[in-house]
């Protein structure tokens, strides 16, 4: 492992070559994953099958000349294993069946219990047995914020409107259903280290949601208490953390603090002038409009280009997506690097 280019990358060593995986590199646009896919009725039921998880996870390794591996699971199974009622319909994303609509509802929360997602623990086993030996697994949780986000609102939304309300009637109960979160993504991630992760992924994909102050009062605030308790934590202690942040109305350089080694850059950020901020401080990952995956190869060429031109003197670049592969997109026009 101690020549995992991924893993150098994230302690800030410079790669003549930069070390690749891409964001939602095991999904639907892969026809071996639909084929699987078709023996499950739903999503939910497929990630709680560990086997499954893991041949999932090997699929892009198999097809791509890719330097890390990603957990296949979700992000939403902490806020099911609290008894949400989580299910994924087909073409309408995910849906609580009983959200939190009420801050009694969050008074009346059963603690959490780390062994309900006992199916996650084992997919990473399951997953480190199959992969190469000197291949990273990245595992992963959702930010708090964005944990909550979706267990108010239900489900995936435009505006958020529900949250919104519910944020501005309660502040007090949110902050307590945050507290909640924030020690459940503590205690699964380190049972994720614990079953062989090697880095650690945090996505605030609902960041944006949240005007400049919000921001800091929901979303950083529990971000960083999340990523302080890993550190202090021996077992998770020297496992780098990478942050996803879908954050355009804060500086990155306003948004990162010392616990995390990794930003992983939205497509809308310039990574040049992010890159000249965060030198030495941080390892940056990023940031390809998986849009242009749609476009012509040579078009794909020369956005990759521009990126890794822009990024070729920084120590500590992966090379990724700003945000996630989309179903659309054709598996041939994703490649890996010579
Ligand atoms: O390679 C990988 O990254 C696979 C593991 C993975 C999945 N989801 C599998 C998945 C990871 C890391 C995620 C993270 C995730 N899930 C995020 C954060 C990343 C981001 O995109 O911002 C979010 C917000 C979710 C919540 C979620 N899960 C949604 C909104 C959906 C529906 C998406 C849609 O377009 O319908 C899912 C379902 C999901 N998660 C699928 C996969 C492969 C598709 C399910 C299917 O086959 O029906």
């Amino acid at each position: 492992m101690n020549n995992s280019s991924f893993l150098q990358a994230l302690s800030r060593e410079k790669n003549d070559v930069p070390p690749i995986w891409f964001m939602r590199q095991a999904g639907r646009y892969l026809p071996e994953y639909q084929t699987i896919r078709k023996n499950y009725k739903n999503f939910l039921d497929m990630c709680k099958e560990p086997r499954t998880c893991a041949e999932l996870a090997l699929q892009p390794i198999e097809r791509f000349d890719l330097d890390a591996s990603i957990l296949f699971s979700d992000i939403l199974t902490i806020p099911d294993a609290f008894n949400l009622g989580l299910a994924f319909h087909e073409g309408e994303g995910p849906k609580f069946s009983n959200p939190i609509s009420t801050p009694q509802d969050i008074a009346r929360l059963e603690d959490f219990q780390i062994e309900k997602l006992s199916y996650v623990y084992k997919a990473v086993e399951e997953t480190k047995k199959i992969l190469p030996a000197t291949l990273p697994l990245i595992g992963f949780c959702g930010s708090p914020w964005t944990l909550a986000a979706y267990s108010i609102e239900g489900g995936g939304s435009k505006d958020f409107a529900k949250t919104k309300k519910f944020i501005s009637d309660h502040p007090e109960a949110v902050k307590d259903y945050l507290e909640i979160i924030t020690d459940a993504c503590f205690q699964y991630l380190k049972q994720q280290v614990l079953s062989g992760v090697n880095a650690l992924q945090i996505f605030d994909s609902w960041a944006d949601l949240l005007n400049p102050n919000d921001l800091e009062t929901y979303s950083l605030k529990y971000t960083r208490k999340l990523a302080r308790k890993l550190k202090e934590d021996v077992v998770t202690s020297k496992t780098p953390i990478i942050l996803f942040e879908k954050a355009p109305q804060k500086k990155i350089s306003d948004i990162l603090f010392e616990d995390l080694s990794c930003i992983s850059l939205h497509w809308s950020e310039s990574i040049e002038s992010v890159s000249e901020n965060l030198k030495g401080q941080f390892a940056i990952q990023g940031n390809l409009n998986p849009l242009f995956l749609l476009e012509s190869d040579e078009i794909i060429q020369a956005e990759t280009k521009k990126i890794c031109g822009a990024m070729k003197n920084f120590p500590g670049f992966i090379f990724n997506l700003g945000h996630g592969i989309t179903p659309d997109i054709k598996p041939e026009k994703v490649r890996g690097h010579d």
